[in-house]
């Protein structure tokens, strides 16, 4: 698939695991030079090898995305690597499934803190970028929790939700700077392999996802999509590019989800 993609900048955060991996892969069979910008710089260096035996020219800037001084240094070294922001994919997510009433203060905190200011963060720090450039494309990764309420993740989906919110709000805001906004909502996407996913992954050894990536959970969850699968990380990777690129150059605001007919709205 050629998108255009060939040249253009683009930041994936969380880049390292699973879907941001994917996502990154894409965009460097592309030919896009990706800026992988995950905590995680030993996971990270991993995807810039893989993708530089593909078409991209990968490098990876260790971030943390509730840290808006770790986000503003990488968007400078971005833009002094490479000259331009193009695309941004606010990637990062974490939840632990539990129940709302049964959730520690500290992982309430840290569920708003990568769901919400993670893309508050990463969005206000291009859009000066983007806005002189007169062109952008941002792509957020909710969730359909933010679209329709999910049990056992109640701020999860609270903060998924505000993501969508935010991004039609921008959509109205800078489109006259033909800056795009969109949100790509995954269903569940399990890596492959446990090389796919670094420590700070929730499918690594800590996260709640470990013990859920099993045959039969996978069966079971599969048997409840009307595509009777369950999603690949490179499902969202073409989504994703697909709504960054110039293909989708009139599409502004919207909410797609990728995950099997889930969710219909
Ligand atoms: N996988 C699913 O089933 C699923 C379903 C719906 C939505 N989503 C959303 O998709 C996105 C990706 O999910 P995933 O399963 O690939 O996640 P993941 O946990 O496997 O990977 C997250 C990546 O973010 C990095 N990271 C963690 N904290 C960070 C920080 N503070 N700063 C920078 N990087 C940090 C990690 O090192 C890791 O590489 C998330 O937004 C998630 O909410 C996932």
């Amino acid at each position: 698939m050629d998108l255009g993609l060939a040249g253009k900048t683009v930041i994936v955060t969380g880049g390292g695991s699973n879907i941001g991996r994917a996502i990154s892969l894409t965009f460097a069979s592309e030919g896009s030079n990706v800026v992988i910008a995950d905590i995680d710089q030993g996971q990270g260096e991993k995807v810039v090898q893989e993708g530089n035996k593909l078409d991209g020219k990968c490098i990876c800037v260790r971030t943390d995305v509730g840290d808006p001084d770790s986000v503003q240094a990488m968007v400078k070294k971005t833009v002094d690597t490479f000259g331009a922001v193009d695309v941004l994919v606010n990637n990062v997510g974490w939840t632990f499934e539990r129940l709302f009433i049964e959730k520690a203060r500290e992982e309430l905190e840290k569920e708003i803190k990568l769901n919400l200011w993670g893309m508050i963060n990463c969005t206000r720090a291009v859009l000066d970028t983007m806005i002189a450039q007169k062109r952008g494309s941002i792509v957020s990764i909710g969730s359909d929790a933010g679209r329709m309420g999910e049990y056992r993740e109640a701020v999860y989906a609270g903060c998924k939700g505000a993501v969508i919110a935010i991004t039609k709000t921008l959509a109205r805001e800078v489109g006259r700077y033909d800056i795009r906004l969109n949100v790509v909502c995954p269903g569940t996407t399990m890596p492959d392999n446990p090389d796919e996913v670094g420590g700070e992954s929730m499918w690594g050894p800590g996260g709640f996802g470990a013990s859920w990536n099993t045959p039969e959970i996978r069966e079971r969850i599969a048997k409840s999509y009307p595509l009777r699968r369950l999603g690949t990380a490179q499902d969202i990777g073409k989504a994703v590019a697909f709504l960054a690129s110039d293909a989708a150059d009139y599409i502004t605001g919207q909410t797609l989800s990728v995950s099997g007919g889930y969710t219909m709205m």
